[in-house]
């Protein structure tokens, strides 16, 4: 059985898309009303398992927080902002000057570029004095590479002839070539001239009123980032909280971008969710903390349950980085729609001071730091592990989806147990002789500590298929020997294996099971 095996009829995300909505994971938004692009509701499992995943983060980042370098544990508070900021935050961030792209459409290839991305280098075949038109490629350190390229790709199509950079040396963006030039431009990518539309301005951030009156007095914004309320939040927590530097500062929260193509179901979307934490270090530690955090953070998706083979850190090239951003690595997921490459699950950025300094700058407040110890007064410099929780929950679906055709329910949900929604099935083999009652007594036991459900009706066989495709780690059988011998069996998903335990220990049981290596109370060795 291939684990990432597709069924027949459907590419494997198609399914993924279809199984969440069956089952409650994941519903088009607005959905009698045909949905609204990029929007997503999350049901009944979907926001369990969200919940999961987001305890999960707060308990490794702010309750139980790692140990540093040094061996001590870290110190990280956290806290919960307005989604809505005074609207000084954004143009202080650079949001409400920069967040917004001015994008081009190819029409053959259906890519959509940043318009001063595209870098266009005007080409003439050899001997001839009339130009061609603009071979364009996208900008970076590789674009001299990535031009020739180009030049041998076309130079097939041209029988021959030999085509030469004419003119300027070091190319045009899209965006400065006069509006008749740019029909003149071979896209990156494309086979033929003149495909790339207009440029078009897309502001990225949603734009909301408050208070009775609209009017750009009251025009103010859904955050695109949970981090700007942390950054104004900064004085606060220092004055209420005393920390010693370092130490962070998370949030889980909504963010909203009004993404220019909102795509592959959850991964893109309009309305998401992220967890952030701004980690507030001394400016000369700023590199050792970045990578530490980087190390960090990929090791905490493997924990989360995500496959080491379906993961990757990948650094950002200069170009790639953000205004605020001096290093940058991803951590990137194999997801299937990726054509076998990576998507961002999260960025660990180091922002250096440029947030703190701006709001100081525009809110004309000192964000300096004052360490008594060493007598010092500085502006921190910030590393920022940077998470979507929504997204977070595509890989941890992704990577939990099976295909199985020598299974009753072909489909099921490999999920980690300490995420699964619902960790426990609870069935009566036969609705009569005492065994619904049984079943009762051990599920509302059960129910204490899990999240269980109880099951009477149907076969076995398909109550156990319900329970895979939803991704229930374990199922547990009364039948007439139970009322005997007070022993149970226990099915477990991914092998199907039964095992017969006594009913007392199932708690145990599946608690182990749950937290397999979790700290054990009494278990300390100096
Ligand atoms: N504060 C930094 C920041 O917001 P980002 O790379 O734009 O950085 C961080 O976003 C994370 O938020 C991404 O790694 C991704 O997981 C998630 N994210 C960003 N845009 C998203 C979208 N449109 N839909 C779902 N998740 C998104």
């Amino acid at each position: 059985m291939n684990d990432r095996q597709t069924p027949p009829e459907l590419p494997q995300m198609a399914a993924i898309v279809s199984l969440t909505k069956r089952t409650g994971y994941v519903y088009p938004s607005s959905d009698i009303y045909n949905g609204l692009n990029g929007f997503f509701d999350y049901g009944p499992l979907g926001t369990t398992l969200k919940d999961n995943i987001r305890r999960f983060w707060w308990e490794s980042m702010v309750e139980r927080p790692p140990v540093g370098p040094d061996g001590r544990p870290l110190q990280t508070f956290g806290i919960d902002s307005s989604v809505i900021l005074n609207p000084q935050v954004w143009q202080a961030s650079g949001h409400v000057d920069g967040f917004h792209d001015e994008l081009t459409d190819c029409a053959e290839t259906k890519k959509r570029y940043r318009a001063d991305h595209v870098m266009c280098y005007p080409a003439r075949l050899n001997g001839e004095s009339e130009m061609l038109g603009y071979v364009s490629v996208m900008s970076g350190d590789d674009a001299v590479e990535q031009l020739e390229k180009r030049y041998r790709f076309l130079e097939k199509s041209l029988s021959g002839k030999k085509l030469t950079r004419a003119d300027f040396k070091d190319g045009v963006p899209y965006i400065e070539l006069p509006e008749d030039e740019q029909k003149k431009v071979l896209a990156p990518d494309a086979s033929a001239i003149g495909t790339l539309g207009a440029p078009r301005e897309f502001g990225l951030m949603f734009e909301t009123s408050v208070g009775a009156l609209a009017g750009s007095d009251s025009k103010a914004y859904l955050r695109p980032e949970t981090a700007q309320g942390i950054f104004i939040n900064f004085r606060n927590v220092v004055a209420s909280s005393r920390p010693r530097v370092p130490f962070g500062i998370a949030q889980v929260g909504k963010a909203f971008r009004n993404e220019i193509t909102p795509r592959n179901f959850i991964f893109r979307s309009r309305e998401f969710e992220q967890m952030e934490m701004e980690w507030f270090c001394d400016p000369e530690e700023s590199d050792k903390w970045f990578e530490f955090w980087v190390h960090e953070r990929r090791e905490w998706w493997n924990r989360l349950g995500v496959r080491s083979e379906n993961l990757i850190v990948r650094p950002h090239e200069k170009e790639e980085l953000s205004h605020y951003s001096s290093a940058t690595s991803d951590i990137e997921y194999r997801f299937p729609f990726a054509r076998g490459e990576f998507g961002e699950l999260e960025g660990v950025a180091n922002r250096s001071d440029y947030d703190l300094q701006q709001h100081a700058k525009h809110a004309k407040v000192k964000m300096d730091f004052h360490d008594q110890a060493n007598n010092r007064a500085f502006v921190p410099h910030v590393i920022e592990p940077s998470a979507g929780l929504t997204r977070a929950l595509l890989a941890v679906l992704c990577d939990a989806y099976r295909y199985d055709e020598s299974r009753p329910s072909k489909e099921y949900l490999a999920l980690p147990p300490k995420l699964a929604p619902i960790k426990v099935g609870v069935f009566p083999l036969i609705a009569k002789e005492g065994q619904p009652e049984y079943a009762q007594k051990l599920n509302n036991h059960l129910s204490q500590f899990f999240t269980t459900r109880i099951e009477e009706k149907q076969s076995i066989g398909k109550r156990y298929a319900r329970m895979d495709e939803i991704g229930t780690p374990f199922c547990i059988t009364i039948d007439a020997d139970t009322l005997t011998d007070n022993t149970v069996t226990v099915r477990d998903r991914d092998t199907g294996a039964q095992e017969r335990i006594s009913a007392d220990k199932v708690d145990v049981y599946v608690d182990a099971k749950i937290n397999p290596g979790a700290a054990t109370l009494g278990g300390f060795k100096p």
